[in-house]
């Protein structure tokens, strides 16, 4: 009897450690800088990206990069219920025959609005060639959110194109929808959204680039970068009582040195929670030349409040429905040691569960590390090639693996040789000079 009683609790016992050490936080968690996988397996492409929340939909639309080229290959359109779990719809606008969009052109920041006068859907967006020599924007317009959109041509004003780079929309509460240029110009749209008919403000003092905007209680809150590029740097903003100005420069929403926690704003989309609206900040954290597979998105609610807006600390996991972040990892935790520069080193590690999470640095002289898990019969069943470089040093998640069947699986991290690095038009270097990968803890489900 004693037996059988011991035997019991111990089996309880065994049941709630494994509970406990399985706990998995990224079934509900928005996780910052790792690549997100998508319904296909496939990694979650669309940069300088922008939400359309829709009939209890979030659909994301963004730059659907390659890993090889900055040429437009197409703008990508994915949907979720949840803004976890990322399905992709289609290449919404695919490279055009020829034109703004076509071969060898290069193409950004699309952003999406619901006209609500005619109820088309209009996708405008950065058009350049590729040296950025020739910027407009783009005009395409769709009958179906998910697409496909018809390429129009440059949306004009006053009859001719608005020949600046990067941009950003923004729909007001009564629906009216402007256009947001960098250095600070703001269009109001006609009423079907398919032209520009005022600028109602004109190069608002220092400005920045990847413009986005928030109105809450009678303030307007406009968003921006420095130039550095695809350099993370510390992205700042600007208030004003009316959309037409003034406006006030106000500065820094992260806190100084984290590069806005390492991104680039793109977008605010409002999240409707109980009887509040909460804002979320999505920024790109970019990685040239292979923007497809590495660069990833840092997404974070946004303390907005009396013409303040502050996002006081980094969440690297949250729960976008509770909008808490995850302070525990949970797993079962595997402490590494494996730094390397070298082209091929390997790090193997067997496990056996349903996911596996990585935990590396990255600094300023990171590089690309691929990382794949291998499963019993030796086939990969996914694989990601992951930036470890940042401008300033973090510690923190690196990658994490889909949800896999139970089973038994090698985790493998392989140096690339390679590194992220690219030049502005001016011909300055950005990037890392070198290609270390260093990982120091990995976390089993
Ligand atoms: C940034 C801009 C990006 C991209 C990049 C290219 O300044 O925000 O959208 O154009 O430059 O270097």
């Amino acid at each position: 009897m004693m037996k059988k009683l011991l035997l019991t609790t111990l089996a309880i016992i065994a049941t709630i450690t494994m509970v406990a050490q399985t706990a998995d936080p990224f079934l509900t968690s928005i996780v910052n800088g790792v690549p997100w996988t998508d319904d296909h397996g496939k990694p979650v492409n669309a940069h300088g990206a922008c939400i359309v929340e829709e009939n209890g939909k979030y659909y994301l639309f963004g730059e659907w990069k390659s890993d090889t080229t900055n040429a437009f290959p197409g703008f990508a359109c994915y949907s979720s219920t949840d803004l976890v779990n990322w399905k992709f719809e289609r290449v919404a606008l695919p490279l055009q025959k020829d034109g703004l969009l076509g071969p060898n052109r290069v193409g950004e920041r699309p952003k999406v609005m619901r006209c609500p006068k005619t109820g088309e859907y209009i996708m405008l967006a950065h058009t350049d060639d590729m040296r950025y020599k020739d910027p407009q924007v783009g005009l395409a317009v769709a009958k179906e959110i998910t697409g496909p959109y018809t390429f129009i041509g440059p949306l004009l004003y006053k009859g001719k194109p608005i020949k600046r780079w990067d941009m950003g929309t923004f729909q007001d509460h009564d629906g009216t929808g402007y256009l947001l240029m960098h250095h600070g110009d703001i269009y109001r749209l006609s009423k079907d959204y398919r032209k520009a008919v005022k600028k109602v403000a004109d190069g608002i003092k220092e400005g920045g680039e990847s413009p986005a905007m928030l109105h809450k209680d009678g303030t307007y809150y406009l968003f921006g970068s420095n130039l550095t590029s695809w350099e993370r740097n510390d992205n700042f903003y600007h208030t004003a009582p009316g959309i037409e100005g003034p406006w006030t420069k106000q500065g820094i929403f992260c806190p100084e040195g984290t590069l806005t926690y390492n991104s680039q704003s793109t977008f605010i989309l409002p999240l409707h929670r109980g009887d509040s609206i909460v804002y979320m900040y999505m920024g790109d954290r970019w990685s040239y030349p292979h923007q497809a597979s590495s660069a990833t998105y840092v997404w974070m609610p946004m303390q907005v409040n009396g013409g303040k807006v502050n996002i006081p600390e980094y969440w690297p996991v949250w729960n976008p429905v509770t909008m808490q972040p995850v302070r525990d990892l949970g797993g079962t935790v595997i402490p590494v040691n494996f730094k390397t520069a070298t082209k091929g080193a390997k790090l193997e590690l067997p496990f056996e569960g349903t996911r596996i999470a990585v935990i590396g640095h990255t600094f300023n002289n990171g590089g690309y590390g691929r990382i794949s898990i291998i499963d019993s019969q030796g086939g990969t069943v996914h694989t990601n090639l992951i930036d470890f470089y940042s401008k300033v040093d973090d510690h923190g998640l690196r990658y994490v693996s889909p949800l896999l069947p139970r089973g038994r699986y090698t985790l493998v991290v392989e140096c690339a040789g390679e590194h992220p690095h690219w030049s502005n038009k001016r011909g300055d270097y950005f990037g890392s000079r070198e290609d270390w990968v260093t990982v120091e803890e990995v976390r089993v489900y």
